[in-house]
């Protein structure tokens, strides 16, 4: 197995009004390729931060990140653009839709962007995704037009269209009802399947139990790991009480 992620005493220092914030501490972690990881923490912990930091979203104080064997800390726009165009998929809490385009276009857009396949492909793939995630109906609304739980769907299904190598989601389910939530924990847990890796971010302990691994977070540091293996079809509730037990134990 490769790392695929790996970050070397990685830190963020926020400064505003000349008071400097260190939400990131010397972090060091890595997740393997084909790894489920979820982080956990209290709000303002630097959850958010540290998926900015990984997936190249945002720039680092110190310290480096390695993705897919390469450091995108020292990288030059143009070529993270493209890393992360072909390899890497996101859900996160701002969702950056574009304004302009139907749900279904947001969808396609990267893949269209991306250029290695036929458009009629692309097309075909995202209405087997929406169709999935239940949001078949909507696909020519525009974003304005459809709920948060959809339109959170919709972003699921824009961050599978070009089967990247690693999904980052934030809270992928935080706008969601529990159905809903079950359609994005199985879309997730099938593209893992097929050997995406995911790094989340989640509140819900339900929703972390489907992962391999999570990581404990308090004020920029990794407090403690909990490892869980890879989901089983029945297992939901029997992880998801380990899981309660030991955010107890780590003082959720
Ligand atoms: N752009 C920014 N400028 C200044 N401070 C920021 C910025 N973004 C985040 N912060 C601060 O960094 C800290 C960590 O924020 P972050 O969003 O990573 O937390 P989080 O763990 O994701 O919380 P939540 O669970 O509420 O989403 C917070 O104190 C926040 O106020
Ligand atoms: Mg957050």
């Amino acid at each position: 197995m490769s790392t695929v992620i790996e970050t070397k005493d990685l830190c963020k220092t926020y400064i505003v009004n000349k008071q400097s914030n260190n939400v990131l501490q010397n972090v060091n972690f890595s997740v393997e390729e084909g790894e489920f990881v979820t982080v956990m923490g209290p709000s303002g912990s630097g959850k958010s931060t540290l998926l900015y930091a990984v997936s190249g979203m945002d720039n680092v104080t110190a310290g480096s990140v390695f993705f897919d064997g390469e450091e995108i800390t020292s990288m030059k726009d143009k070529q993270l653009i493209n890393l992360r165009l072909l390899k890497m998929g996101f859900v996160f809490q701002q969702m950056y839709m574009m304004k302009k385009l139907s749900i279904i276009d947001n969808i396609i857009l990267p893949g269209f962007q991306a250029k290695i396949r036929p458009r009629e492909e692309i097309r075909k793939d995202a209405e087997d995704l929406m169709r999935k995630l239940g949001i078949i109906d909507e696909a020519d609304r525009e974003i304005t037009e459809v709920s948060g739980g959809q339109l959170q769907r919709a972003c699921l299904c824009r961050a599978l269209i070009n089967h990247p190598k690693v999904i980052f989601a934030d809270e992928p389910t935080g706008a969601l009802n529990s159905k809903a939530s079950g359609e994005v924990m199985d879309r997730l847990l099938e593209a893992n399947r097929m050997g995406t890796t995911i790094l989340m971010v989640t509140h819900s302990e339900r929703v972390a139990s489907i992962s391999d691994r999570i990581i404990y977070l308090v004020d920029g540091n990794i407090q403690g790991e909990l490892h869980l293996g890879k989901m089983k079809d029945d297992d939901l509730s029997g992880r998801e009480r380990k899981v309660r037990n030991w955010l107890g134990e780590m003082g959720w």
